[in-house]
């Protein structure tokens, strides 16, 4: 889009240049939490709110969230969500109001996720629209001009506020055998989510003596959920921010020490602090646990929005995996049951059985299935570069993009939306 203003360019600090821009008025923001790391695009009509947004963004409060501000309303956010992913938040500014305002948001919702919150920013006081709005999906409808704290309090209201329970989905990974590929699958899972859908992911490498997060991500952090982890007490947002390495524009790693100094023993609810503290913070939380059956593995299992079980198409596998499944189900009777990865597919010479023989006892259909390809996996890993680094275009780099797709629900990259009808589908409009 040709109207594209990001929000650096357009920065307004009226304090530092001695002068106060009138469009800016700040409100009352000296009470605001810091917001999380969301991802924040708007789609404005006016320069005052495109100021006031661009003002906010560079303030400290909103550090951690990605804001863009564009220019062209509605029509060009329609536009521009027919193929690019849509983030956590969308701020619209719309000069119109009644019929006229409903008909462009149709349009839009038409482009967006489930997930994704919708906020408008309208020129009309109008309670009745107001109401149709907030009754049809829309989080929140704003009256320009536009004060900062306006646009702070919403976001913290949508994205904070305790009684609309975590920001963040926990999606854990296990493996029914130990060296399937479940870290692997996890790491770039994380990436996927990152860098296809562009929404914030926390990936914790829960296996702490022999975690390959680190390795799989180029990374060399000091510390991480191992401090996390032994200082309970002392985790808040600030000490979780120094420990997580920042590996991608949208991706954070908790990592492991992977160092055999110490013995790691936990208690069952030694996990939950952190990952609650991650999930409050930051969208996706994905979580590599380790090949083992012990109190604080089942505690996460148990408390994760997603489990991601992976296997390979071998006796053992299908056992364990069995196992998994009904042990899991038992455990959350009232979520879905685990995905299932098929990973390592078709070793040569290795007898395997096939998919269709796997998958019947257990009742459930891959989620996705992942040949074996021992110099794509290991290029990767050697070079410590994930799938779709090595090659965007392999078609399991695009098994990635699936299953990220899927655990987070959110529409197909660049094809018809249509799926996942947004935030005006209780308007009961027609689409198209
Ligand atoms: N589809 C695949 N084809 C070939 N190699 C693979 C595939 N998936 C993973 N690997 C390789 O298998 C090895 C084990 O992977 P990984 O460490 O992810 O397994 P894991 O299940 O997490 O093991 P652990 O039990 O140690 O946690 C790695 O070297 C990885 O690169
Ligand atoms: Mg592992």
């Amino acid at each position: 889009m040709s109207n594209l203003v990001h929000h650096e360019e357009m920065a307004v600090d009226s304090s530092e240049n001695g002068f106060e821009n009138e469009n800016l008025s700040r409100g009352d923001i000296s009470n605001i939490r810091p917001v999380p790391r969301i991802t924040l695009q708007a789609f404005c009509e006016t320069e005052q709110v495109a100021q006031v947004l661009n003002a906010a963004a560079n303030d400290r409060r909103m550090v951690k969230a990605h804001v863009k501000v564009n220019m062209g309303g509605i029509p060009a956010a329609a536009e521009f969500y027919e193929i690019a992913p849509t983030p956590n938040l969308i701020v619209v500014e719309s000069l119109l109001s009644g019929d006229e305002l409903m008909a462009d948001l149709a349009r839009l919702a038409n482009n967006c996720d489930g997930e994704t919150k919708v906020v408008v920013v309208g020129h009309k006081n109008d309670i009745a629209m107001y109401r149709e709005l907030i009754s049809n999906g829309v989080s929140e409808y704003l009256m320009a001009p536009l004060s900062m704290a306006d646009i702070m309090n919403t976001v913290s209201d949508i994205f904070v506020n305790p009684e609309k329970g975590a920001l963040g989905k926990v999606i854990a990974f296990i493996g029914a055998k130990g060296g399937v590929g479940s870290s692997t699958i996890c790491h770039n899972v994380a990436w996927a989510i990152s860098n296809s859908f562009k929404n914030d992911v926390v990936l914790a490498d829960l296996d702490l003596p022999f975690g390959t997060a680190n390795i799989n991500l180029d990374q060399d952090p000091t510390q991480g959920i191992a401090e996390a982890v032994f200082s309970p007490d002392r985790v808040d947002d600030i000490l979780l921010d120094r420990l997580l390495a920042k590996c991608a524009e949208h991706l954070s790693l908790l990592a492991a020490p992977s160092t055999l100094e110490r013995t790691y023993d936990f208690d069952p609810s030694a996990f939950n602090n952190v990952l609650e503290i991650a999930q409050r913070s930051t969208p996706y939380v994905a979580v590599d646990l380790p090949h083992q059956w012990n109190g604080w593995v089942r505690e996460v299992l148990s408390t994760a929005d997603e489990v991601v079980i992976v296997a390979c198409p071998e006796l053992a596998n299908l056992r364990n995996t069995k196992n998994l499944i009904d042990t899991i189900s038992d455990l959350r009777p009232n979520d879905d049951i685990p995905r299932l990865v098929m990973n390592q597919v078709g070793v040569p010479k290795r007898p395997e059985i096939a998919i269709p023989d796997f998958v019947g006892p257990l009742n459930v259909e891959p989620a996705v299935v992942i040949p074996f390809d021992p110099a794509l996996f290991g290029n990767a890993s050697n070079n410590g570069q994930m799938i779709s680094e090595v090659d965007a275009k392999h078609p399991v780099a695009e098994s990635f993009d699936v299953l990220a797709q899927i655990l987070t629900g959110k529409a197909e990259l660049k094809q018809e939306k249509s799926s996942a009808l947004g935030f005006l589908s209780r308007l009961g409009l027609k689409r198209g």
